[in-house]
């Protein structure tokens, strides 16, 4: 990991000229604060707002009249040690210059910006980029990200995002890879190589902090930032997979959740942060909490004053501390009390230090300078549409796909022409104006077509557009963009009502009467509940958030230049009130059945929408020739996938496993291994995925992992409700 010799001694000999507020600095992370609007300072603003005496309207009109505070005397003293929200080279390389040659010790900045999914070039957002399930194409755009954010300044991501999620309510499903802790667990190590390389300090690489540590997809009904409470054994299983995996791939920095864990915010959990992080998985990187997230454990309750928030926090072992000033306020008093000992203190510097050392920011403080720029290369382009392709799940398809390109089509829905429905949530470098639309896709193509909207981005119905636009056009094909305003995805956007929003329903029924073949394509952060609208539909295709080249890639899939290959990484259920709702369920004394004894509502049948895994292609693959071979502590699953269709294609192989005995209740499936392959059409391949008896046990109530013998369900499939089956006594 990060701890050397030469950087533990490079942080000896720095920390041995260091001030106490020099040190405190290094563990304070601030952005451009707004000041100066009506005479007082944000932190004035914010506490006459917490204290109620203005509104969240008057806070907000005081915030927006003030300029920002760059904090130029604070770098200067050597007082701060972070910047989150710069992400201009210029900007970032002359408030490095204040740190590097103006204050007492020269220590750089570490500049972080939350580079979620792409920063020019913009990518899927990460649910659908999850839904490739290909490791390759997780690593390559995130490196494309770090390389393009390096540019603008930036060291350090607050990216990825692990947090599994089995409720699609929760709005910041969008922002991860989805509800299964196998596929989570890929994704987030893949993430930390492709942001940070094989060399961290490489100056095209950026440090990853992965986030939300722990369980904070887990919050109660789906409501975000609302409270958790499970079982060790589930958190261990679960969701905690994924921050191990993140751990081990390098990762050099992580960030608490804002939730709490049974009543322990992860801000100021010891056993989490400190006993599992670096006890057991060896971490050595550092900590910042979320936003506020220090002082939010007053909030929580578990914290009376400020100053008790700053000790639990970095007696826990947070060690730096985003944007609430607790810390530099309040660690000077808690030492001189001795609440706080200096090596609490030390220790938080160190980490962050080791990882300013290791990231090379002594050697190359500086925006990285390539001799012509690469934001929004022809290169990256091309991987972003090749990713937003294949990140698109073809839901259903009763022939009318893919489309031919000399015939006319209608195109309806405002997404169609909308740059940020393309780019999606949690983007700050991208433009709209750089995001190619499926209606500029389709000029490129000479694909003839009429275009109507007919709706806004308030999901509102023009029904006289969409009457006459029917009418009018000589096309016998619909295809209506249709799904969720991307600022109702994300963070803070929980829903309680996940179908279709707005008049889409209708507007889809509208088109159905009319006689013409309808495609509808849906842009969404999340499953959506829509079992009446896939019914209405000839052909159904969730492209989700697809980035910069979403366009491209619709147009890729529509028309067939791409033959659809994406799987879910998540869940459709059949409607919101069956969430959370996720395939690999515990299997209860009353297995899931359409009988009334049984798990179930009564009022729906006891299946999804569409399950985990789940995607058509053009063309069909069958299995066959199942073998399961044990060696030793492995296991060897293959199967023989032959493409029977016309299309070549690839398929994501998918192995599952149901562990039939063990001293506590199992999934009904698991995933735990998958592979892509490729095949031309007719083509037959022999597919190998290896499983160990390490990834096939289990967490008992005591925490144990065991792995004792069972007789064990295996499946090779082609989704998580499908596949060959075999069974082995392993
Ligand atoms: C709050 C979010 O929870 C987190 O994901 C993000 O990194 C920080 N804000 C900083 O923007």
């Amino acid at each position: 990991m990060f701890k050397t010799p030469e950087i533990e001694k490079r942080i000896d000999e720095l920390m041995a000229k260091m001030t106490l507020e020099e040190k405190i600095g290094q563990l304070y992370q601030t952005g451009l604060s707004p000041v100066g609007g009506f005479e007082i300072s944000v932190k004035e603003a914010e506490q006459m707002f917490e204290a109620g005496r203005i509104g969240r309207k008057e806070y907000e009109e005081l915030v927006t009249r003030a300029s920002a505070d760059e904090k130029e005397n604070m770098i200067r003293e050597g007082t701060v040690g972070s910047y989150i929200g710069i992400h201009n080279p210029e900007h970032a390389n002359r408030l490095q210059k204040i740190a590097v040659e103006e204050s007492r010790l020269g220590i750089p900045l570490i500049f972080g910006l939350d580079v979620v999914h792409g920063h020019r070039t913009v990518f899927p957002s990460p649910l659908g980029e999850a839904c490739t399930f290909d490791d390759e194409l997780f690593r390559k755009s995130a490196e494309v990200a770090a390389r393009e954010a390096a540019e603008d300044g930036v060291h350090w991501t607050f990216a990825p995002m692990v947090d599994v999620s089995r409720d699609p309510r929760w709005g910041r499903v969008a922002e991860g890879p989805g509800e299964d802790t196998y596929l989570a667990s890929r994704f987030a190590a893949a993430k930390v190589k492709g942001f940070q390389g094989d060399d961290i300090s490489a100056p095209d690489r950026i440090c990853a902090c992965v986030k939300h540590f722990a369980a904070y997809g887990a919050c109660e009904g789906g409501r975000d930032y609302n409270t958790v409470d499970m079982s060790e054994a589930k958190l261990r299983e679960v969701y905690l997979p994924p921050f191990a995996a993140a751990v081990k791939a390098g990762a050099a920095t992580l960030m608490p959740a804002f939730n709490d864990i049974n009543g322990t915010p992860c801000t100021t959990n010891k056993w989490l942060l400190d006993d599992y992080l670096r006890g057991e998985l060896g971490f050595d990187g550092f900590l910042i909490s979320d936003a506020h997230g220090i002082k939010e454990c007053v909030f929580h309750g578990t914290a009376e004053t400020p100053a008790d928030a700053a000790e639990q926090a970095i007696k826990a072992g947070c060690d730096m501390d985003m944007g609430c000033e607790f810390y530099t306020d309040c660690l000077p008093e808690l030492l001189k009390e001795g609440r706080v000992t200096m090596d609490d203190i030390d220790r938080a510097v160190r980490n962050i230090l080791r990882i300013k050392f290791a990231a090379g920011l002594f050697e190359h403080p500086y925006a990285y300078a390539p001799e012509k720029s690469t934001k929004l290369c022809a290169e990256h382009r091309a991987l972003a549409r090749e990713i937003g392709a294949k990140s698109m799940v073809l839901l259903k398809n009763n022939g009318v796909l893919p489309l031919k390109e000399n015939k006319k089509v209608l195109v309806v829905g405002y997404f169609a022409d909308d740059g940020n429905e393309m780019l999606g949530m949690w983007v700050i470098s991208g433009r709209a104006e750089d995001a190619v639309c499926l209606n500029g896709a389709l000029k490129e193509a000479g694909v003839s077509f009429d275009y109507a909207p007919c709706t806004d981005n308030q999901l509102t119905l023009d029904r006289e557009a969409l009457q006459k636009a029917l009418k009018e056009t000589d096309a016998d094909t619909v295809i209506a963009l249709v799904g969720e305003h991307f600022r109702t995805t994300g963070e803070a956007n929980s829903k309680s009502y996940i179908g279709l929003g707005g008049d889409q329903p209708e507007m889809l029924r509208i088109i159905k009467e009319s006689g013409k073949k309808l495609v509808t394509v849906l842009l969404s952060g999340r499953p959506l509940a829509i079992p009446d609208e896939v019914e209405l539909s000839n052909a159904v295709v969730e492209c989700w958030q697809p980035g910069v080249e979403g366009g491209h890639a619709m147009y890729d899939v529509l028309f067939g230049k791409v033959n659809p290959s994406g799987r879910l990484s998540m869940t459709f259920p059949l409607n919101s009130g069956s969430c959370p709702i996720y395939y690999n369920h515990m299997n209860t004394g009353r297995p899931a059945a359409d009988i009334k004894w049984a798990t179930r509502y009564i009022d729906i049948k006891p299946v999804p929408l569409f399950p985990f895994g789940y995607g058509l292609s053009y063309t069909d693959y069958e299995y066959s020739n199942l073998q399961i071979v044990p060696d030793g502590n492995k296991l060897y699953v293959s199967a023989d996938i032959t493409n029977t269709g016309d299309m070549a294609g690839e398929e994501t192989v998918q192995v599952y496993i149901h562990r039939s005995k063990a001293t506590h209740t199992r999934p009904v499936r698991e995933l735990k291994g998958y592979t892509k392959v490729y095949l031309e059409p007719k083509e037959t391949k022999c597919v190998t995925v290896e499983l160990s008896r390490d990834q096939m046990g289990y967490y008992n109530n005591q925490s144990e992992y065991c792995t004792e013998e069972s007789r064990f369900d295996i499946y090779v499939a082609h989704d998580s409700a499908s596949g060959l089956h075999g069974e082995i006594v392993f």
